[in-house]
């Protein structure tokens, strides 16, 4: 299979996990396609035109000679020393076809404020309202975007091009498996205490891989016996939002945020808040969104996948 039509089967397979609904997305996209209809000829030459199809500007094929795709080397941070490893793999004749990684790169790195506004959404199913939610989330995503623009952010692939290895990025498709994941497991175990969120979390393989590793599911915020209450997963939308965003969760009754990672300021905000935080583990969550990708990739392609920066394969039925 081509690289391209991997891609485009990560991307239907985000959609349909997107936790703002297919019928959003394709609002979205919509409204993407008539504002580029509608645009002067000198600015079409700079628009992004991957946009009009793709609505996770964080995930992207950032080079492709176009080969058919077999071997791929699968790692959850690709940077300059990864591509030279494949490099060196390929003069051991591994014959790499793509490096894929889970976190951006090139333009991908750079759309990573633009898939933030997914999380407007979640939090509106929380219970924040609209306004709310789009006042907290537009604010933080001003943020990052500015805290972006500086990033030198075509080196990775100027080196994988020099290279002649190919080159993409799953990003937000693949977390949103995992939150996907997560809530539906939640709402069918109904854990009582922080307790059984680990235990539930310590039987998932990507988690006990992270025990293992010492960088699995822990308490950050709250005990072992503390009440659960309302749960709110919080595992995709690019990075993390902000404090403020935990504030308004607290008002509406959330009592434990279950996330990849949080910042000291969220963490202290949680506490103020005696709102719980169960942090599950980066990479194990990573590794179970682009696990889960895989699958459905597999389903329709067989890969020779080769384990790097992070990732462990690991296969469900
Ligand atoms: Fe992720
Ligand atoms: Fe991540």
């Amino acid at each position: 299979m081509k690289l391209e039509e991997i891609f485009k089967i990560c991307i239907e397979e985000g959609i349909k996990e997107d936790p703002r609904g297919k019928a959003k997305i394709d609002k979205i996209l919509k409204k993407r396609n008539e504002a580029y209809k509608k645009m002067e000829k000198e600015d079409k030459e700079f628009f992004d035109k991957e946009m009009l199809w793709n609505p996770f500007d964080d995930s992207r094929i950032l080079v492709d000679d176009k080969r058919n795709i077999k071997n791929v080397m699968v790692g959850i941070d690709i940077e300059t020393p990864e591509i030279l490893l494949a490099n060196e793999l390929n003069k051991n004749g591994k014959n790499i076809d793509s490096v894929w990684a889970h976190h951006p790169e090139g333009i991908a790195l750079i759309g990573l404020d633009k898939v933030m506004a997914l999380q407007i959404d979640v939090l509106v199913k929380a219970g924040v309202s609209i306004n709310q939610a789009e006042a907290i989330m537009q604010g933080r995503i001003k943020e990052v975007s500015e805290a972006l623009s500086p990033q030198n952010s075509e080196r990775v692939e100027q080196a994988s091009k020099l290279l002649g290895i190919n080159f993409l990025n799953t990003h937000t498709p693949a977390d949103n498996h995992v939150h996907k994941y997560l809530t539906e497991l939640f709402e069918k175990k109904k854990p009582e205490t922080l307790k059984d969120i680990i235990k539930i979390l310590k039987e998932i393989p990507e988690y006990k891989e992270g025990m293992k590793q010492k960088i699995g599911p822990m308490i950050f915020a709250g005990n072992e016996d503390s009440s659960v209450g309302k749960i709110y997963v919080d595992m995709t939308g690019g990075t993390e939002s902000n404090k403020e965003a935990y504030k308004k969760l607290a008002e509406k009754g959330v009592g434990t945020i279950v996330g990849m990672h949080v910042g000291k300021e969220m963490k202290q905000e949680a506490e103020k808040q005696n709102m719980n935080i169960v942090i599950a583990g980066h990479i194990p969550s990573d590794n179970l969104g682009m696990n889960l990708l895989l699958d459905k990739v597999e389903k329709k392609t067989k890969l020779n996948i080769i384990e790097m920066s992070g990732f462990k394969r690991i296969k469900r039925k």
